[in-house]
């Protein structure tokens, strides 16, 4: 009566004689993501920026709604300590002190894998920002700190893509910018609304206006 007598994931009341190891929740296969979860990442250790800089690739487009969704997100969480500019003298950099300028010579070549890997995990003296700004919303930001490395406006899209395209040395190049070397994240990705919405415009599905 107390007891359930079919297997419940949560609870475990006696050997499980089917499942490997005994227990009833299964651990998922190897190499698979839950949905949702297809942004976070857990192999990349937190202090191997260099890891992160080779191998994590913005699956996000440069486009205007996506770095001016940075540029929001950017100055929520950032520009009190990295400054609206990016030169590091927001209000607390400085008294925080330490907060570098992006555009300063050994940060100008950090690509948006090396940013995004900041945020979650923070470096040095900046403590981890993962918990407040998902995965997409780190790839925006990280897009967002491009632009201002090269104080130009999102407006000036084409001239931004060709000097961060320019920056860096080797494969990353073309990698981190050419969408057809990147995964396909976009189509399929959870919590992304439905290109086909059921009945919400004004035509119903049979065709009849509503
Ligand atoms: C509390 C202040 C503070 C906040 C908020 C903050 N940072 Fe930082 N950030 C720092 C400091 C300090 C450093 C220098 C770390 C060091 O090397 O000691 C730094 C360094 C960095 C670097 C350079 C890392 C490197 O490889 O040397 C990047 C990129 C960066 N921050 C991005 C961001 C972004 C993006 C955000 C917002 C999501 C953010 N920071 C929020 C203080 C802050």
């Amino acid at each position: 009566m107390y007891d359930p007598i079919p297997y419940e994931p949560l609870k475990q009341y006696s050997f499980n004689q089917v499942n490997a190891f005994g227990i009833n929740q299964r651990t998922p296969p190897i190499a698979t993501i839950p949905r949702g979860k297809l942004d976070y990442y857990t192999h990349i250790p937190k202090d191997s920026v260099g890891i992160a800089e080779r191998t994590l690739r913005n699956p996000y487009p440069y486009t205007k709604e996506n770095l001016l969704e940075g540029q929001v997100l950017y100055t929520r969480v950032c520009a009190h300590c990295h400054g609206e500019n990016g030169n590091g003298q927001g209000p607390v950099g400085i008294k925080f002190k330490g907060v570098p300028n992006y555009s300063a010579a050994q940060y100008k070549t950090m690509n948006d894998g090396h940013i995004y890997h900041v945020i979650q995990w923070g470096r040095n003296r900046m403590m981890p920002h993962g918990s407040i700004v998902n995965p997409e919303e780190r790839w925006k930001i990280s897009m967002y700190v491009h632009v201002l490395q090269l104080n130009n406006d999102p407006a000036d899209l084409p001239k931004l893509v060709k000097a961060t395209g320019g920056s860096q040395t080797g494969p990353i190049d073309s990698n981190v910018r050419d969408r057809a070397n990147q995964y396909p994240v976009e189509e399929a990705q959870a919590g992304k609304g439905s290109e086909t919405p059921g009945q919400g415009g004004t035509v119903g599905r049979n065709g009849s206006s509503i």
